[in-house]
């Protein structure tokens, strides 16, 4: 039998939380023979809520969860773990200042950070889902340096999902047969969603998606407004943010990192640039890449026309603002 793989979810006893950790104890995250130990934290004005998941954990008798550690401490989180997956942060309330709602995940990331640092095991893989997603990925980056910077990645599996989704409804064709679009850039409004490269399996061979749509007015704007859009449309109908899908496509991110692609396929991680596709380096940034033997690789060559090249410089724009207000917050 393999041994436990220690995962931390941090922010557990919120929404995303509460739909991951089930998944992550019933073999969706790591495969149905990978037992694991699930450390939760959360802090103290959650912690009788997270009690209360620790409870359901036990309750729901999960033959692969082979321990739980629920706590507020986060050096007591952080001892050990395998996996890190970074939910918990400051929300931006009502009438709350940019800087200010930086300000306070800034400081969140640090102190995570340094408790990765310091406690988790070796070769720990770390996965940002609270926004703002890249840059804490970054500032997480900055103040782990004993951490590879491989090792440090931000969702944007959600968004990527999002964009196969549509794709997939708009041609009434299974999910399963749309692969490769790309989201470029940063987990917010400025994302760049691209199907130049996606592609489509039917039964007269493998089509590209522009191909199949043929209506480059719904790929150039409908299709990437409604998925650069799709957050703010859940918020308004189910009143609370995406959770499920969150929380499914972070397993998926984590899954394909761990277990690797499927040959052809890529996925898209936020990671940090080498200065790929001319991408500024030292942002930690959305690229389509493949992964293979625990370790994601950059998918190059690809061919970027005017009309994509102008989005990824947009959203690397806004991305090098979201880094210089963070350091902002540090001096
Ligand atoms: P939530 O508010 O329900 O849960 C957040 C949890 O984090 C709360 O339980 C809170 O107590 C906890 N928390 C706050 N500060 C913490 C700290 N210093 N250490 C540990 N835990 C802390 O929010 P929800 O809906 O679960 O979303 C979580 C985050 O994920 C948000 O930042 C949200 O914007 C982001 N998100 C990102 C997505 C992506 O695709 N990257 C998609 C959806 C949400």
């Amino acid at each position: 039998a393999k041994d436990p793989v220690r995962v931390l979810v941090t922010g557990a006893a919120g929404q995303i939380g509460y739909a991951l950790v089930p998944m992550i104890a019933r073999g969706v995250m790591l495969g149905a023979d990978q037992p694991v130990i699930l450390h939760m934290l959360d802090i103290p004005p959650a912690a009788e809520a997270l009690s209360g998941v620790k409870m359901e954990l036990v309750d729901a008798a999960f033959p692969l969860l082979k321990g739980v550690v629920a706590t507020t401490d986060v050096v007591e989180a952080c001892k050990g773990v395998n996996i890190a997956v970074m939910v918990g942060g400051f929300p931006r309330k009502e009438g709350m200042e940019r800087k200010d709602v930086m300000s306070k995940n800034v400081s969140i990331y640090k102190s995570q950070a340094s408790a990765l640092e310091a406690h988790a095991a070796a070769n720990c893989k770390v996965l940002v889902v609270a926004n703002p997603a890249n840059t804490n990925a970054l500032i997480l980056k900055e103040f782990a340096p004993s951490i590879p910077e491989k090792n440090i990645t931000c969702l944007t599996r959600l968004d990527h999902n999002r964009a196969l989704g549509q794709v997939s409804e708009r041609l009434s064709v299974q999910i399963s047969d749309v692969k490769n679009v790309i989201i470029w850039g940063n987990h917010s409004s400025t994302q760049y969603p691209d199907v130049t490269h996606a592609t489509v399996k039917t039964s007269a061979g493998e089509k590209t998606v522009r191909e199949l749509v043929a209506d480059d007015a719904w790929l150039n704007g409908e299709f990437i407004s409604t998925v650069q859009q799709r957050g703010a449309a859940i918020i308004k109908a189910r009143k609370f943010s995406s959770a499920l899908s969150a929380a499914s496509s972070a397993c998926d991110h984590i899954r394909d990192w761990v277990v690797g692609t499927p040959e052809g396929t890529w996925v898209s991680m936020g990671v940090y640039s080498d200065g790929s596709y001319d991408v500024p380096a030292g942002l930690i940034y959305s690229f389509p890449v493949t992964c293979k033997n625990g370790e994601w690789s950059i998918v190059q060559g690809l061919s970027i026309d005017d009309f994509s090249r102008n989005k990824l410089n947009k959203t690397a724009e806004e991305l090098s603002e979201e880094k210089a207000l963070a350091y902002s917050c540090l001096a």
